[in-house]
């Protein structure tokens, strides 16, 4: 049995904007220290409605000019089986909000091929991109930071409940179909989201509230709680969630 939050830093904020602040400032952080020992800073964005906020403030006034762009390279954690320019787009959002707002070099930018392959040659192509940008051979590539999201249900990335890919321990990259939203999905594997250095959870809504309990404090079952893969991440787990979805952790 895995302790409940044995790797897990919970800040319980009061809203998504002082959440996304919060973010943006570990962002910074992270970045120039990583870049201060000349390396590039290497990180893998979330996709969904919660990190919206978070990418246009790293782009805004406040936080654009503290990050030095040309020394980041992106990645995405999952993609949704759609064109880079739908609406759906896990692309399209970070490239609408942050992207196209500051001066990132479009070579370090690495989206998720979702046109012209199968989703299982998507997935195959991403893991060869990460292994040779990372070009630590059969290592498994070290994010530098990895934020993730969760859903009502439990889910990380496009690890949703009751999929194979939970148990996926080989493979960098997999394309689940996933039943309830029938669709193919590309995602991260529990590999490499649990190989990162840091891994920053945003999670607003009373809805999350249920699962969020269950995923920091319940029994170890990620087959149900697919974000519990997260306690057998090797580095740090913060969680930056609001009063709402916070509202069960405190029952017994
Ligand atoms: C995605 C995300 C997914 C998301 C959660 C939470 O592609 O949708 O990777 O894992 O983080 O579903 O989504 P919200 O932030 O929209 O609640």
């Amino acid at each position: 049995m895995k302790s409940p939050t044995s790797n897990a830093d919970v800040h319980i904020e009061e809203s998504l904007p002082a959440i996304a602040a919060d973010a943006a400032e570990t962002f910074v952080r992270l970045s120039q220290e990583v870049q201060a020992m000349g390396k590039p800073f290497r990180v893998a964005l979330s996709g969904g409605s919660t990190p919206k906020l978070l990418y246009g403030l790293l782009s805004s006034d406040t936080f654009r000019g503290e990050v030095a762009w040309d020394n980041i390279q992106f990645f995405f954690g999952d993609e949704r089986w759609v064109p880079h320019t739908h609406r759906d787009s896990n692309f399209k959002m970070a490239n609408d909000e942050l992207f196209s707002k500051v001066d990132v070099n479009s070579e370090n930018i690495f989206p998720i091929p979702t046109e012209e392959v199968s989703p299982d040659d998507a997935a195959a192509q991403y893991e060869a991109t990460l292994r040779q940008v990372f070009s630590e051979g059969s290592e498994v590539p070290r994010f530098d930071l990895i934020f993730l999201g969760m859903g009502a249900d439990g889910h990380t990335a496009s690890l949703f409940p009751h999929t194979e890919v939970l148990h996926e321990r080989e493979k960098l990259v997999a394309a689940p179909y996933v039943e309830k939203l029938t669709t193919h999905r590309i995602t991260l594997t529990p590999v490499v989201l649990n190989s990162a250095a840091e891994v920053l959870f945003m999670v607003v809504g009373e809805d999350k509230a249920p699962a969020l309990r269950e995923v920091l404090k319940g029994e170890y079952n990620p087959d149900e709680y697919p974000s519990q893969l997260l306690r057998e991440a090797q580095g740090n787990v913060t969680w930056l969630v609001d009063s709402a979805a916070a509202g069960k952790l405190r029952e017994a």
